[in-house]
């Protein structure tokens, strides 16, 4: 079938929810991808940050193989050793805690949302002893967290909230990085605090060091939750295998998908161990979550990222490309700053980026472009400095011909 006929396709039988460019993709390996016409694009924004380690990663691919051939899927009310196993390799990795698995990084903040509410229904420390239901939850201005009403109010931007209100109750936004908003925020019924630790669809905004530090104080002064969404930062994106990590500030709560699954879905919270067991049978549930098939793909990452050192591959290439796009900057007044840590870098402009982006992208490059002036450069972990050296030499003719 050519391009025109699975437009057409599209057209008639598929919701118009995305943008869409005229392309139709067929396959992808490592850092590539292949359209229906056979042109090669080096992308450096696989899967809006889902394939981590690239297209079609052998490793993956083959216990999916593997795992295909023996169960695809068990219920969770009977027990699969891959779903243990995976839960003990992402405990060991962060901070011990326990994990749900879903589906999506959407369903995973979800989650969240519920353990924070399950947790503000425990009994306050008041002296009269009586349950004050705690539920409010305070966001980041600009953050992203999903598409569901719940994770909609939570995230920090008004476009993706319009035409679906009424709103759930029980959310509070405030700007990002400053300490002195979430302490005016606080009232005797916040439960959590919920943020990114760099801000991805928000335009790649890196939360300060100090301000996790004193945010960690706070929760832990009034029993108030830190949750991460480390949906887009996780899994070895900032050259740790999370972001907090960088920061040497825990959260109580973390949420993961996107790469976890390097292109098979799936998703994940991880609650330390006290707060994990509010959720009891009948409080949260996902059919698919943590299958089998789902489980040997996460496994086959977490291992690749290891044997393969990309951790160390992360921060060298990030340093790498981050030194190439400042060259860029010198060379182009209309660079305004170039950020981001690890593979996760961020190219804000003083003018708007999605014209490069479409030059790009007809010269052989994808990148993406948020909040209308940040491009978002985020290749997989397995990226080397020759296709690096290519994504330059594509971004500088692109920005050359504006
Ligand atoms: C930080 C963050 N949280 C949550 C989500 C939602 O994840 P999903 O699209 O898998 O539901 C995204 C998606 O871009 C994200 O970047």
């Amino acid at each position: 079938m050519s391009s025109k006929g699975v437009i057409q396709l599209y057209r008639k039988f598929v919701i118009p929810c995305y943008k869409q460019y005229p392309l139709v993709m067929a396959r992808g390996k490592g850092a590539n991808v292949w359209d229906i016409k056979g042109k090669k694009y080096l992308d450096f924004f696989p899967g809006w940050a889902v394939s981590g380690l690239g297209h079609a990663p052998p490793e993956v691919v083959a216990a999916i193989k593997k795992q295909s051939k023996i169960i695809l899927h068990i219920p969770n009310n009977y027990y699969n050793r891959l779903q243990g196993k995976l839960a003990e390799r992402l405990s060991r990795i962060s901070f011990g805690g326990k994990c749900f698995f879903c589906n999506s990084g959407t369903e995973a903040n979800e989650a969240a949302i519920k353990l924070a509410r399950l947790y503000g229904g425990l009994p306050s420390s008041g002296r009269d002893g009586r349950k004050s239901h705690r539920y409010e939850i305070i966001s980041m201005e600009n953050s992203f967290h999903g598409r569901t009403l719940a994770t909609l109010t939570l995230t920090g931007q008004k476009k993706v909230k319009e035409g679906f209100a009424p709103l759930p109750e029980g959310f509070k936004i405030v700007p990002f990085n400053n300490l002195k908003a979430v302490q005016n925020a606080i009232t005797k019924k916040t439960v959590a605090i919920f943020l990114e630790p760099i801000q991805g669809e928000g335009g790649i905004n890196i939360a300060k060091r100090d301000y996790l530090l004193s945010l960690r104080r706070l929760c832990d002064r009034k029993k108030i939750l830190l949750i991460f969404d480390e949906v887009q930062t996780g899994m070895g994106r900032t050259g740790k295998f999370f972001c907090y990590q960088n920061f040497g500030v825990v959260p109580d709560v973390m949420t993961l998908a996107k790469s976890l699954g390097g292109g098979f879905p799936i998703g994940a919270l991880i609650a330390k161990k006290e707060i994990a067991d509010l959720m009891v049978p009948g409080t949260h549930a996902s059919t698919f979550g943590g299958s089998p098939l789902a489980c040997s793909a996460a496994l086959a990452v977490l291992e690749t990222i290891e044997r393969e050192h990309l951790l160390r591959n992360t921060k060298k290439m990030g340093k790498y490309l981050e030194k190439k796009l400042e060259n860029l900057k010198r060379k182009y007044p209309f660079i305004k700053e170039i950020r981001g840590m690890g593979l996760m870098l961020g190219v804000e402009l003083k003018i708007p980026g999605q014209k490069i982006v479409e030059k790009a992208l007809k010269k052989g490059l994808l990148i993406n472009c948020t909040q209308e002036k940040v491009l978002r450069i985020m290749p997989p972990l397995i990226v080397k400095k020759k296709e690096i050296d290519q994504a330059i030499s594509i971004l500088d003719k692109s920005l050359k011909s504006l």
